[in-house]
């Protein structure tokens, strides 16, 4: 299987297929190592490819944690009943992707416990990517973030399905069916506020000023367009895409989306940080 067998954007592959049960892939399928025996234990990862799973689990948890402090305020905020059950859904997903991510540190043994001692004493402003240290002022932050950087973090976790490390792929399947509600909420939030603002909450002009200001930062969250790291991410079979890769599919994605919601999306070079 090629890296790009599977684009993001198409439904959630889980272990199921046509009603039958799909043996899970044991070997590695893309990258240097494409072939051999998947690793399963921390123990038989090579020291690089060590090293980088440990960021990326670190980043990935540092992202979950700080996503339930920024929707903590809304709960008791959002303009529905239903809005306030699915950020308590949501607050709740959240917690539990930085819980499954400090499963995968926990393997690597002190170093991890290390990592996930510093990650639960961080607080807002302190996490490592922007979009992660913006507080959600207005109810449209809540709907443009979960549309757009959510929907970053599912192509984040498409490229680790079926990865090299074993029981990373294995917790892809359920962060995904779950990050998928987050962003399909995003997406009925915005269109609420243009197309039934006077039944709703908000205004299309709010809604258009949250997309100016989360889908550059959403953008970024990709990462540099010549990154070493996400290459050598490649190579260990950890991830699919390179960041530029992965950065157009999902301009492609999110610009039918936004124009068919009734907003328009700012040019790609727009309040951009990472280039
Ligand atoms: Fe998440
Ligand atoms: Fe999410």
């Amino acid at each position: 299987m090629s890296p790009d067998a599977t684009p993001p954007g198409t439904p959630v592959a889980s272990t199921l297929s046509g009603g039958k049960t799909v043996e899970p892939v044991r070997e590695v399928l893309w990258g240097t190592s494409a072939g051999i025996r998947k690793y399963e234990t921390a123990e038989e990862v090579p020291a690089e490819m060590r090293k980088l799973l440990v960021k990326l689990m670190v980043v990935q948890a540092d992202t979950e944690f700080a996503s339930v402090q920024q929707h903590r305020p809304w709960l008791d905020r959002a303009p529905t009943l239903e809005d306030r059950w699915i950020e308590a859904r949501i607050v709740a997903d959240e917690a539990r992707h930085g819980l499954q991510a400090c499963r995968i540190l926990r393997d690597f043994g002190e170093e991890g416990q290390r990592w996930i001692d510093e990650l639960l004493t961080k607080h807002e402003g302190e996490h490592k990517l922007d979009a992660f240290n913006m507080k959600f002022d207005r109810w449209s932050d809540v709907g443009a973030f979960t549309c757009f950087v959510d929907r970053v973090g599912v192509y984040q976790l498409r490229a680790f399905q079926e990865c090299s490390y074993g029981p990373l792929a294995r917790a892809m399947p359920l962060m995904l069916s779950e990050e998928q509600l987050h962003l399909n909420f995003g997406g009925s939030v915005l269109r609420r506020m243009v197309q039934e603002a006077e039944r709703y909450y908000g205004s299309p002009e709010e809604a258009q000023a949250a997309v100016n200001k989360w889908y550059p930062r959403a953008l970024d969250m990709f990462g540099h367009s010549q990154s070493e790291t996400s290459r050598r991410a490649i190579e260990f079979g950890l991830k699919r895409w390179t960041n530029e890769e992965a950065r157009r599919r999902y301009i492609e994605e999110v610009s039918g989306l936004v124009r068919s919601v009734g907003l328009e999306l700012p040019p790609e070079g727009f309040d951009r940080h990472v280039l």
